[in-house]
C-alpha cells in the first residue's frame, strides 16, 4: 500500500482561465497509507476528476501526485498498480470467474500454478469459490462487482483501492451486503482505499474519514464523529446527516444568542463573534422535547411525523421556524403545541454560514 499526496494538483477540462471555474481547484491532500477514506459531494462537484488523476486517467492541468514520495504524474494507470472498482462492472463476460481473476497475472506471465494459488485466495475472500468455472456473465451485478475488485486484488503490490460509486448498480437489497463485503476486504488487505460516493449515509458508515466536496473544492475532511458534531459550513451540515442539521436564524444581546425572544446558554460568547448574518446549527438527533419551561426552551408546534425504520422524524415549527427533531421509535410522540429544548453543549453556532470557533 502507498500514501497518496497530491501536491498543488487541480485539473481544467476546458481550459477556463480562473481556477475557481477548475472542474478540481488546485489543492493539496494527502491520503494516508492504509486508511479508507469516503470523497463525498454532489454530483458534478469534482469526485471522478479527482479519483481519475490518482489512478492516472487524468492528467491534471496543474499540480504533481505522489505514491509514497514517488512521483507518479506522468506514469500510465497500467503502471501505478492501482485496483479500481467503476460504477458498472468491468468483466469479460465470456471467460469464466477463474479466467477473469487471472487474466492480470496471465498478462504479467506468471507461472500456472501461481496464479492457481493466488486466484484461489482471493476467490475465498471474495466468496466465490464456488463459481470459478461459471461463465462471468451469469453472475449477479453484486458478484460481477466483487470480480472487478478482486482483478485488482489479484496483484502483488497494489498501491491503492479506488472505487467510483460502486453501489450505483447494484439492487437495494444487496446493497447493504456488498458494502460489508468491501469493508471487510480493505480491512483484511489493509488498503490505502478512496470510495467515491454522493450518498452521505454510504460514506458516514464505510470509511474511517471523509473527505466532503462542493463545486470543485475540498470543504471539510474528518472522521464521520467530527463531521457530524461540528460541521465545518452550513453546507456540510446540510448534507451530511438525515435529516439534515436544523439551522435557525439568532440575534444577540450582549453575550448572549437569542432566538424567538428566548436567550440561548451556549459554549459561544456573542459578543466576539465576528459580525455576519448568524445561524445556530442543532442536530434533529440532539433537538429535545421538553416538558416544561426551562433553559433553552421554546415553544414549538409539530407539523407531521414520519416514520423512517428505527427513529420518527417529527416536523415542527420553533419559534414558527421549520424545524425537525428525530426520536428513538417507540417513544409516545405528543401532538399540537410542545415545548422544544436545544442542548447548550450541542448548539453550533455558524457566521455567514462558517462555524464560529466556540470561545467560554
Ligand atoms: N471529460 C469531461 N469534459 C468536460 N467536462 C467534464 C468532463 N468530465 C467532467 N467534466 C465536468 O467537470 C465537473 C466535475 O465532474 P466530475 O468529476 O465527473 O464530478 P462528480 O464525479 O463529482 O459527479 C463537472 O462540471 C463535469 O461536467
Ligand atoms: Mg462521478
Amino acid at each position: 500500500m502507498a500514501q497518496i499526496i497530491l501536491s498543488g494538483v487541480g485539473h481544467t477540462y476546458t481550459g477556463a482561465a480562473h481556477e475557481e471555474a477548475w472542474a478540481l481547484n488546485p489543492l493539496d491532500l494527502v491520503w494516508e497509507d492504509g486508511r479508507t477514506y469516503a470523497l463525498l459531494g454532489p454530483s458534478g462537484c469534482g469526485k471522478t476528476t479527482m479519483l481519475n488523476i490518482i489512478s492516472g486517467l487524468v492528467k491534471p492541468t496543474r499540480g504533481r501526485v505522489l505514491f509514497d514520495a514517488r512521483d507518479v504524474t506522468d506514469i500510465p494507470t497500467t503502471k501505478r498498480n492501482i485496483a479500481q472498482v467503476f460504477q458498472f462492472p468491468v468483466i469479460y463476460g465470456a471467460m469464466s470467474v477463474y479466467e477473469n481473476l487471472a487474466f492480470p497475472l496471465v498478462c504479467r506471465k506468471w507461472p500456472r500454478e501461481r496464479i492457481a494459488e493466488k486466484v484461489a485466495e482471493v476467490a475465498e475472500v471474495l466468496d466465490l469459490e464456488r463459481e470459478l468455472r461459471r461463465p462471468a456473465r451469469t453472475l449477479t451485478a453484486a458478484e460481477k462487482q466483487l470480480i472487478s475488485l478482486g482483478r485488482g486484488l489479484v496483484r502483488e503490490d497494489v498501491a491503492a483501492l479506488l472505487m467510483d460509486e460502486p453501489l450505483t448498480v447494484i439492487d437495494p437489497q444487496f446493497k447493504f451486503l456488498l458494502r460489508r463485503k468491501l469493508r471487510e476486504i480493505t480491512e483484511r488487505f489493509r488498503l490505502t482505499v478512496v470510495y467515491v460516493t454522493h450518498d452521505q449515509n454510504e460514506a458516514m458508515t464505510f470509511a474511517n474519514e471523509v473527505v466532503v466536496m462542493s463545486e470543485g473544492q475540498v470543504v471539510q475532511r474528518g472522521s464521520p464523529e467530527e463531521l457530524f458534531e461540528y460541521p465545518r459550513t452550513t453546507y456540510v451540515g446540510y448534507f451530511i446527516g438525515s435529516p439534515a442539521m436544523n439551522l435557525f436564524p439568532v440575534s444577540t444581546d450582549g453575550g448572549a444568542l437569542v432566538f424567538g425572544g428566548t436567550r440561548l446558554r451556549s459554549n459561544y460568547d456573542a459578543a466576539a463573534l465576528p459580525p455576519g448574518q448568524l445561524q445556530v446549527g442543532v442536530r434533529p438527533e440532539y433537538l429535545e422535547l421538553a416538558f416544561e419551561p426551562g433553559e433553552n426552551t421554546l415553544a414549538a408546534r409539530i407539523t407531521g411525523i414520519l416514520d423512517q425504520g428505527s427513529v420518527r422524524v417529527v416536523a415542527l415549527l420553533v419559534a414558527g421556524e421549520p424545524a425537525k427533531l428525530s426520536i428513538p421509535r417507540g417513544r409516545r410522540v405528543p401532538s399540537g403545541d410542545v415545548l422544544v429544548r436545544l442542548p447548550a453543549d450541542k448548539i453550533r453556532v455558524y457566521v455567514d454560514g462558517d462555524l464560529a470557533t466556540a470561545g467560554r
